[in-house]
């Protein structure tokens, strides 16, 4: 049987019609603008000819304002999977130019139903969000489409990784969905997020207030946190997926794939020593160790413009993909804060729920005094990280640079909250508090003794101090510490250690789920 030309003619006609609905010179508008179409996005994101697109016909049924039998394409969002490698990728993107992108019903349910599709098969989610939110004319629908796209997040998390990628607008209870997934990123010209807009915080407290200071890419990756990128652009964003997923198992149940053919070099890496500063007090640049410890020097840094004080990213060790917590020293001495602590908690549980290993590099002179931390809470935020490292079962890996004090040397992931092995460098000093603080406490009376020669007695005694009680060795006689190792040791004694930890099976006691401070 010939299949009658007529019915081919109208699916391709329907086809075009849904497909090919954007005016050239609007297109052309939003090139100049750094912005794909929805369609253009996910060719950008898919190996040509793997995505197959889920509910392409799919229409709205609202009648109310003028909305019976008015004609949405694909109702606004483009659901579907494609192959980016050898990896399946769900998709979502709103269709900003079928009336705003906004959801109803219908957009709701292709987006649970493609969200649903990747929990069966076990890939990740990426979501284009470019919508003027909730559709007006559909009122609760809309609302309960929300509310089943927000469920299905919480659903998908910890299971699947879920991206987001702030495109253009995303506002009022629509940004949850966002902050419910694993990353987010947002274009830096583009795309704004909040919950209420400027006219609302005026009208409702007076404030004046603009959307670059409560909603910008800018805000949220260095204020809020809500970002974890920023992309220049769309095409930059798309870079930015890729090298996310580059870095993730598909699911919870697979490993990130690791590259165990790459072999451990032994060579020791001397230039890491002019790294190290002379004097103990003055500060070391993190992110020049991490680029000598690394495969090529690269790491995807998460977060990077939000508590700079803190470091955490995706990166290699001799193939083995790992996530990346250090202290940065060169920012407020690298003390922990509230911020710092918050950052790090969440990529930890990232890592541990994606079967990604931690590696942990120390140099933290402790958590920050101060009466805005105390009162912020800063006891509730530390002990999110307390928490995050030691729930973590995947392989930990830790290495002591320099200072490790107080709370904040347990708080980096010490082999108390469950480190596998922890390796220091010579210069080390694992003590209760750092020298000069410690000797001006227990050597109070001797040193007012000391009259004009008390500096030079103070320093003697911290530097006995350093030598002795706060060494590495003392740690290590004790086995509270693996190793000491030679900073050039460090790239090849990590790679050794992840390799030996990777199939470590830690059981813990069965719960619902730890109850992790808020
Ligand atoms: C229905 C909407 C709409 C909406 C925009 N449109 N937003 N239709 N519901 N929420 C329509 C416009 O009427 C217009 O239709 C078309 O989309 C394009 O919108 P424009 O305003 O012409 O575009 P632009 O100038 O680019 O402005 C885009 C915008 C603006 C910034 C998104 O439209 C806007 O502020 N919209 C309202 C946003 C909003 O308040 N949403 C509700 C948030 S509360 P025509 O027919 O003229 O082409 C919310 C609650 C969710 O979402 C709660 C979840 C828990």
């Amino acid at each position: 049987m010939t299949i009658e030309p007529k019915l081919i003619k109208t699916l391709r006609d329907k086809r075009e019609k849904i497909t090919q609905h954007i005016k050239p010179e609007k297109l052309e508008a939003m090139h100049a603008k750094g912005m794909l179409s929805a369609r253009e996005r996910i060719d950008a994101l898919f190996q040509e000819g793997t995505f197959q697109e889920l509910g392409m016909h799919a229409r709205h049924n609202a009648v109310h304002f003028g909305m019976a039998g008015r004609d949405l394409p694909a109702d606004g969002v483009i659901t579907g999977s494609g192959y980016l490698g050898s990896m399946q990728i769900a998709v979502f993107c709103q269709d900003f130019s079928v009336l705003a992108g906004t959801l109803g019903k219908m957009q709701a349910r292709k987006i649970t139903r493609v969200m649903r599709y990747a929990l069966k098969v076990g890939i990740p989610v990426v979501a284009f969000k470019d919508s003027g939110g909730a559709r007006i004319q559909e009122g609760v629908d809309a609302l309960s489409g929300y509310g089943d796209v927000f469920y299905s997040n919480v659903l998908l998390s910890g299971v699947v990784p879920q991206i987001a990628v702030i495109c253009g607008p995303c506002a009022g209870g629509a940004a949850y969905s966002p902050a419910l997934m694993d990353f987010v990123i947002m274009t830096r010209n583009n795309s704004y997020m909040c919950l209420t807009g400027p006219e609302v915080i005026k009208a409702v407290t007076g404030r004046t207030t603009t959307m670059a200071e409560i909603g910008s890419a800018e805000m949220h990756a260095s204020v809020s946190g809500n970002a974890h990128f920023v992309a220049e652009d769309d095409r930059h964003a798309l870079d930015l997926v890729k090298q996310i997923l580059s870095y993730m198992p598909s699911n919870n149940t697979e490993d990130p794939p690791h590259d165990l053919s790459v072999p451990i070099e032994e060579t020791a890496d001397h230039g890491i020593e002019d790294l190290i500063p002379a004097d103990p007090s003055a500060p070391l640049d993190m992110y020049a160790v991490i680029r000598r410890l690394v495969d090529n020097g690269e790491m995807l840094e998460v977060h990077a413009n939000f508590a700079r004080n803190i470091i955490v990213g995706f990166a290699r060790f001799s193939g083995v993909i790992v996530g990346i917590v250090a202290n940065q020293p060169m920012v407020m001495a690298g003390a922990l804060d509230l911020d710092a602590a918050d950052k790090v908690a969440r990529f930890v549980r990232t890592c541990n729920v994606f079967n990604i290993p931690l590696v942990t590099l120390v140099d933290v002179p402790g958590f920050l005094p101060g009466v805005e931390e105390e009162r912020g809470g800063i006891i509730r935020h530390g002990a999110k990280m307390l928490f995050a490292f030691a729930s973590c079962t995947t392989p930990k890996i830790t290495v002591i640079l320099r200072k490790a004090y107080g709370g904040s040397y347990l708080a980096m992931c010490s082999q108390e909250l469950g480190a596998d092995m922890v390796f220091a460098w010579p210069t080390a000093e694992i003590a209760v508090m750092g020298a000069d603080a410690a000797v001006k406490m227990l050597y109070r009376k001797e040193l007012e003794k000391a009259g004009d020669q008390r500096a030079a007695r103070a320093a003697e005694l911290a530097q006995d101090y350093r030598d002795e009680f706060a060494s590495p060795y003392e740690a290590a006689a004790n086995f509270y510490i693996t190793d000491v190792i030679e900073p050039c040791e460090t790239r090849a004694t990590v790679s050794l250690a992840l390799r030996k930890t990777l199939a470590k099976r830690e059981l813990r006691p069965s719960k619902k789920h730890g109850n992790m401070p808020m």
